[in-house]
């Protein structure tokens, strides 16, 4: 049976992210795939709500389904992508970071979270497929958390991220085709896509350049300094996106390169066992709050207070 890859994009009608996105799944159409895909712009989409049913829910080992379910396009997305073996995810950069509707759509992931439901058995373990695709119309300079966010959203799924690519300086609509090695390098992204899905699901490997960005684990070129962790764990710099934990360290030739520790893994929130220690975190912080009476009750007392206070709005 043919794999499934799908491409999901919230860029412009016919502009960049729409073409790139093509580019690379008319590679893996070439490769024997059933490709499909969608603009978010075409569906409705509502924000998540905050509600915590999902999370709330999961920490006590029950699948409750996201309460804006039957609300709008969501769900219906959701079964499909899902079902896929590969997606492809082309976003445009607003603001150094890819655009709301892109994170709006992803943010609603959470109500899916593979290793949160995989964890209390409401869902079998699926091996999937990721490539990323940031298009800007500047630099990275001014992308600088645009593939690293596309990233953090699609762990959520268990997507494995085997290629990414920062498409730049191409602020007009459709002005991607005066480059043909950017349409090149999107092709490429699918051949990735094909090569990684025709790889057995433990052996699947990152595709793109072994040197790209500053984690060794996800690749993303982003870092933080570390601060105590929920239970303890502190490491002295950490990878903002799959929380790898280690330290710098001075190379032979002069450059700093990011070291991970022994035990920098051990929440790797590419790995569902890592984003698992998230959902014990939950369990403790949220459930922990709901199942004692004695907070429940403090909060309920110094609430009015910032309740009765109503500054001014908007006439
Ligand atoms: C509100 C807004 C904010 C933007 N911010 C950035 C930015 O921070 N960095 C950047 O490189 N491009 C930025 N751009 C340019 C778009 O990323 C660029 O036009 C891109 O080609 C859009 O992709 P599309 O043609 O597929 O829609 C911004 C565009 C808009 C409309």
């Amino acid at each position: 049976m043919a794999f499934k890859v799908m491409g999901i994009t919230a860029g412009r009608k016919d502009s960049n992210c729409e073409i790139l996105l093509k580019e690379a799944l008319l590679a893996c159409q070439e490769m024997g795939a059933e490709v499909q895909m969608i603009n978010l712009k075409d569906y409705e989409l509502l924000d998540c709500n905050g509600c915590t049913a999902c999370t709330m829910g999961m920490s006590m080992g029950k699948h409750v389904p996201c309460s804006l379910e039957t609300k709008d396009d969501k769900h219906k997305i959701m079964k499909v992508m899902l079902d896929q073996d590969a997606v492809i995810f082309a976003a445009p950069t607003y603001d150094l970071m890819p655009s709301s509707l892109f994170l709006k759509f992803m943010h609603r992931n959470l109500a899916y979270e593979s290793a949160f439901l995989t964890k209390i058995g409401a869902i079998p373990h699926k091996d999937r497929v990721a490539g990323l695709i940031a298009v800007g119309g500047s630099t990275r300079a001014w992308q600088s958390m645009a593939l690293e966010c596309m990233q953090a959203t699609t762990f959520t799924n268990s997507f494995k991220v085997v290629d990414m690519y920062m498409a730049t300086q191409v602020p007009a609509p459709a002005q991607v085709l005066l480059h043909q090695e950017k349409l090149d390098r999107a092709h490429e992204i699918g051949v990735n896509i094909m090569y990684a899905l025709n790889t057995e699901p433990d052996q699947r490997k990152w595709l793109g350049d072994p040197d790209y960005g500053w984690c060794p684990n996800c690749h993303s070129n982003a870092l933080c300094l570390g601060e105590p962790q929920w239970g303890g764990l502190h490491y002295p710099i950490e990878c903002v996106v799959c929380g790898a934990g280690g330290d710098l360290e001075k190379t032979e030739d002069g450059k700093w390169r990011f070291v991970i520790a022994s035990n920098g893994l051990e929440r790797d929130r590419t790995t569902e066992e890592g984003r698992g220690v998230h959902c014990d975190e939950i369990a403790d912080t949220q459930g922990g709050f709901f199942s004692n009476p004695e907070k429940r009750k403090l909060v309920a007392e110094r609430l009015p207070k910032y309740k009765e206070i109503q500054f001014p709005g908007l006439d």
